[in-house]
């Protein structure tokens, strides 16, 4: 994409921008909005191999110089925020009202509205990113997410080792495809505002499971006889410590699964964004058992 501004009269949604590009949601939103015409552009933290017909530009997201790069010549952001702290979005926030571009910001459907701080820290980062994107006047559109259900890739080491997921566990909550949600956002972002006079859509999966269901789902879509085994709280601290994770993220995977709530919230939503039902995270396990084989 060439590095001018949006030709005047260009529809938005004409030259978008999304972030965390190459994770399990930006990866599929990248490859949907190639096929549906719209210029793209990704950032990425490393160089990695050209994608046909994509921009990349590479750096980090809270740095100044990489997203006025990265803006020039957007008129549409899908913004992810893969950090566990909102502060270094300062500059990011400073670039985005500098130009202005439409920003569809994918949230967190464990967001309490009535609360006045959130359970864990990754709901909370959620939160303080959707009120730093409304108090600079960008009217974000807000996609919030349940868990998605790529998640469970991070158990695959484990299940080629053996049958059982050990880990912390986490209160249930309607599980989404993150293919799902990737279509909804694309549906959003080749849209036209007046049509999002709902936002902020909540996207979940068709019913809401614990992580020994989706180990089951997982066991029936492979025919292997699996389990989940939920791991106390201070022994998954001390094992995520020891396997190199960094400590935040750890402190922040723990306090979700000793403070998230369950979540027995099911949303049309994501039907209404893309005319059809979410699939079934027994869907997902099918589609994915080469992962975890
Ligand atoms: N997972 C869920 O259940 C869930 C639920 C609701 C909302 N969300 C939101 O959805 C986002 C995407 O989820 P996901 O599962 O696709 O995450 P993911 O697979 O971990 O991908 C994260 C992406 O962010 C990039 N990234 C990380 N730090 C960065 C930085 N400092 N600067 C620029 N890019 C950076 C990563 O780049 P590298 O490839 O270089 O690491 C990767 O592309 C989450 O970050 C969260 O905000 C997630």
């Amino acid at each position: 994409m060439p590095d001018t501004d949006r030709p005047s009269g260009a529809p938005h949604g004409s030259s978008i921008l999304v972030t965390g590009a190459t994770g399990n949601l930006g990866r599929e939103v990248v490859e949907r909005l190639h096929a549906r015409g719209p210029r793209v552009r990704r950032l990425v933290r490393h160089q990695t191999g050209p994608l046909p017909g994509v921009d990349s530009v590479v750096g980090d997201i809270t740095d100044h110089t990489t997203m006025r790069k990265a803006l020039v010549g957007i008129d549409t952001v899908f913004l992810i925020w893969p950090l566990l702290d909102s502060a270094p979005a300062r500059s990011l926030i400073e670039e985005l009202t500098a130009t202005a571009p439409r920003v569809i910001y994918l949230s967190s459907s464990a967001i309490d509205d009535e609360a006045a701080r959130q359970s864990d820290p990754i709901v909370q980062v959620h939160a303080d990113m959707e009120e730093l994107l409304h108090s600079a006047g960008l009217r974000p559109v807000v996609l919030r997410s349940d868990t998605l259900a790529s998640n469970a890739l991070g158990w695959a080491g484990q299940l080629k080792a053996g049958g059982v997921v050990a880990g912390p566990d986490i209160a249930r909550t309607a599980v989404v495809d993150e293919r799902d949600v990737a279509d909804a956002a694309v549906a959003v972002l080749c849209g036209s505002l007046d049509e999002l006079a709902h936002a902020p859509y909540v996207l979940t999966g068709p019913e809401p499971l614990s992580r020994a269901d989706q180990v089951a789902c997982l066991g029936a879509a492979l025919s292997r006889r699996l389990r989940f085994e939920a791991v106390p709280a201070d022994l998954a601290r001390s094992r995520m410590l020891a396997d190199g994770r960094p400590e935040r993220l750890v402190e922040a995977l723990i306090a979700a699964s000793v403070g998230r709530p369950e979540s027995k919230r099911v949303t049309d939503h994501l039907t209404r964004l893309t005319g059809r039902p979410a699939g079934t995270f027994a869907r997902w396990a099918i589609d994915h058992a080469a992962a975890f084989s």
